[in-house]
């Protein structure tokens, strides 16, 4: 008989991924294990290159599966499978757009946790910037809308997470104040994927930890914006506004946010744009301390920071985008 650990080191052996994912794509090159049980190890419920007609995905669902199971050694095979699919089931039309945006989010959100574990910078830098032309294209060609995108993103505040959220809505801020020049947005979506980079490099008991930090921890916290923008200022692939996204996100108009202090025009407008919508984020996820703000609780906080910490015309401009 298997023991608790046994269990817990086969289930480590396996990439957890959304079942709505697979509902849009044709036949799938990695096995599929069914794995809800926490106390077993997951079952094969399909091989690979074995269609799963769609009644059966429908059952799954609702039975409330979300979550299925593909084997660590196939990780690369079903991540590339996504990869093959999102150009064109993002430029399906005859798809609903949430569904669009859903099967995006769980490739983008794919897409940084493998990169962000492996550490390379190269590989990071080239992935974050074919995420950021998917999540532009779709931005710019379509009339997203902030609650049904809300609706389809996760809020657990994981970094991958919550890059990819304020990614996405600083690009619809973005538009909202009038930016359309693509290129213009696939920097934007780059910047907001990049501007946390720091933060991969603070231990997951501070970032996590439930208690007040001590003067220590938060100092470690206040690096994060210093130590992505020094990875990121020596190569000449960032752009100037992608590199304020992430030393200045933490910064407020009065001078009184970090790393530096500096406040007033001296503030970058995107990344005055990153610091109204991470603020936005982090109050709607979930965090291991509390629990997370609705829409209208996180706007009246934004609303009671400005106009003297966070832009009065960029907030008021969310505030209308958020509740369309
Ligand atoms: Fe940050």
């Amino acid at each position: 008989m298997s023991t608790a650990t046994d269990v817990a080191s086969q289930r480590r052996n396996f990439l957890p991924v959304p079942l709505h994912t697979l509902c849009l794509t044709g036949t799938l090159p990695v096995d599929i294990y069914l794995g809800q049980e926490k106390e077993s190890a997951p079952v094969l419920f399909r091989r690979r290159h074995i269609d799963i007609a769609g009644d059966e995905l429908s059952t799954l669902l609702e039975s409330g599966i979300e979550t299925v199971y593909v084997p660590r050694e196939q990780a690369e095979d079903y991540q590339n499978h996504l990869q093959n699919n999102v150009v064109s089931i993002i430029a399906n039309h005859d798809l609903p757009l949430t569904d669009r945006l859903q099967f995006l989010g769980d490739t983008g959100r794919s897409m940084l946790r493998e990169v962000f574990q492996g550490g390379q910078l190269d590989e990071t830098i080239k992935q974050v910037g074919e995420l950021s032309t998917y999540m532009s294209t779709i931005i710019s060609e379509n009339e997203v809308v902030v609650s049904e995108l809300f609706d389809v993103l996760r809020h657990d505040y994981h970094t991958y997470t919550h890059v990819y959220n304020v990614a996405s809505y600083s690009l619809l801020l973005a538009k909202g104040l009038g930016v359309s020049d693509e290129k213009e947005l696939r920097d934007i979506s780059m910047g907001g994927l990049l501007h946390d980079l720091g933060k991969l490099r603070i231990p997951l008991r501070i970032l996590n930890k439930k208690e007040r930090l001590t003067d220590t921890e938060w100092a470690i916290i206040q690096r994060h914006p210093t130590d992505g923008f020094i990875d990121l200022a020596v190569r000449d692939d960032m752009t100037e506004a992608q590199l304020m996204m992430v030393y200045q996100h933490h910064e407020k108009l009065d001078g009184s946010g970090y790393p530096v202090g500096i406040g007033g025009n001296e503030l970058h407008f995107y990344a005055k744009v990153c610091a109204v919508v991470d603020i936005f984020e982090a109050l709607t996820s979930n965090r291991p301390y509390r629990n997370p703000a609705t829409k209208n609780e996180a706007m009246e906080i934004l609303e009671g920071l400005t106009p003297n910490k966070l832009d009065q015309e960029m907030v008021q401009c969310w505030k209308a985008l958020t509740i369309q």
